[in-house]
């Protein structure tokens, strides 16, 4: 009799216990939740535009912190093996942003200078973490009002073309980078936001982004985009247009980057200097402005192209509104001279260059991380 009452109260007793457990389980998990909630509200959330050529990062209550070209440089990969592999250390990046783009075609041998976005898409996963990873560890460092014991959420522009695999290669970066949370936004919805369009109206609106190494064209109406198509054809190819132009009418041998320096106009009197292909010794030219137009012609021909391609799969509905509302464009690229009259030539629709274009993507992010109700009025890219 006793051995049954000592069987029953053991039982009990467990059966005790382990409601007892299952509680607390259930109170430290809705606790840990509540600190994530408040952490949510508390938290440091941060902006990205992660462009192929410039990337930016927006702290909440700070503005943007980091506007750098988004490369690296770093040891060469070679095939090691056994007692010959290097030390973790050696094969750490060397340089990251400005300073890996001014070692641009200039680096010695053992290094190698890598973009890890090309044409908006992720072509190294390594080459990218590490900068992300660099990023972070730079703004954990950046004095703010919000404790950052939490990570911070991320919101991140993305281009609208990119498919399931290049989404989730971004938000694993990013969470491996050290974010809490990634919100993937596409980008001419988050350039729309930073023009400040009311972008929850039913009112239409077409977003030309001119990157460094993609250009993409929307409408976007309600929050989100209609119809989105992009090329290649941004600031990079028109570089590689002014090289071969060079080399064709003077027989010049120049970089990527005096290419750049010309087409931006910030070289003195538009100076060249190059290598000459015959001599194979330096010469200068000089270039005039009407001269980096004629090169840069057939690349903005391209971009005028798609924008006219987009227009005419546009819903007629929305035609009202974006003849009255207009083109826009973003992007540093779309800084080239004669491109707004180009597209208002081709189109008949009034066309406009933002204020600060390069600048409208970073803005957009940062609206949406000072007042995160956004959120809701713009249509989040899911990750299927
Ligand atoms: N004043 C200028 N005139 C013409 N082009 C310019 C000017 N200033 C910068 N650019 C070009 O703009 C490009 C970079 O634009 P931006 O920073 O918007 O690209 P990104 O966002 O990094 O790239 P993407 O959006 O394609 O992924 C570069 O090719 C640069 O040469
Ligand atoms: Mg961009």
């Amino acid at each position: 009799m006793v051995e049954v009452i000592l069987f029953m109260n053991s039982s009990i007793v467990t059966k005790i216990d382990s409601s007892c457990y299952n509680f607390r389980v259930r109170w430290l998990r809705k606790l840990s939740n509540n600190l994530i909630n408040v952490g949510g509200v508390f938290s440091w959330d941060i902006g990205i535009d992660l462009g192929s050529t410039n990337t930016l990062i927006y702290i909440k209550d700070r503005g943007v912190v980091i506007d750098e070209p988004t490369m690296l440089a770093r040891p060469k990969k070679k095939r090691w093996t056994g007692l010959s592999a290097p030390k973790s250390d050696l094969k750490r990046p060397v340089a990251y942003g400005y300073k890996a783009k001014l070692m641009w075609n200039r680096e010695p041998r053992q290094i190698e200078v890598v973009s890890p976005i090309k044409n908006g898409l992720v072509v190294d996963m390594e080459g990218l973490e590490s900068l992300m990873a660099y990023y972070f560890k730079l703004i954990y460092d950046v004095p703010s009002k919000y404790p950052k014991i939490f990570k911070p959420r991320v919101i991140v522009g993305v281009p609208s073309f990119i498919n399931q695999v290049q989404k989730r290669a971004i938000k694993s970066i990013l969470i491996a980078a050290g974010a809490r949370e990634v919100i993937l936004v596409e980008e001419v919805v988050l350039a729309a936001v930073g023009l400040n369009f009311p972008i929850d109206e039913q009112n239409g609106i077409v977003v030309v982004d001119v990157g460094g190494g993609k250009t993409e064209v929307s409408v976007i109406s309600m929050g989100g985009v209609v119809i989105g198509k992009g090329i290649k054809t941004a600031g990079s190819e028109i570089d590689n247009a002014i090289v071969n132009y060079v080399k064709m009418k003077y027989g010049l041998l120049i970089g990527p980057n005096t290419a750049e320096k010309v087409k931006i106009g910030v070289e003195n009197n538009d100076l060249v200097r190059g290598r000459d292909l015959e001599t194979g010794l330096p010469k200068s030219i000089k270039m005039t402005r009407e001269e980096v137009q004629e090169a840069a012609s057939l690349e903005l021909g391209k971009i005028v192209k798609l924008v006219k391609s987009v227009l005419d799969e546009t819903p007629p509905e929305l035609m009202e509104d974006i003849l009255k509302r207009g083109v826009v464009l973003v992007g540093n690229g779309s800084r080239m001279k004669d491109l707004a009259k180009m597209i208002e030539m081709e189109t008949k629709i009034c066309t406009v260059l933002a204020d600060e274009p390069g600048m409208a993507v970073i803005r957009g992010c940062g609206r949406v991380v000072e007042d995160v109700s956004l959120l809701r009025q713009i249509k989040l890219v899911s990750l299927g």
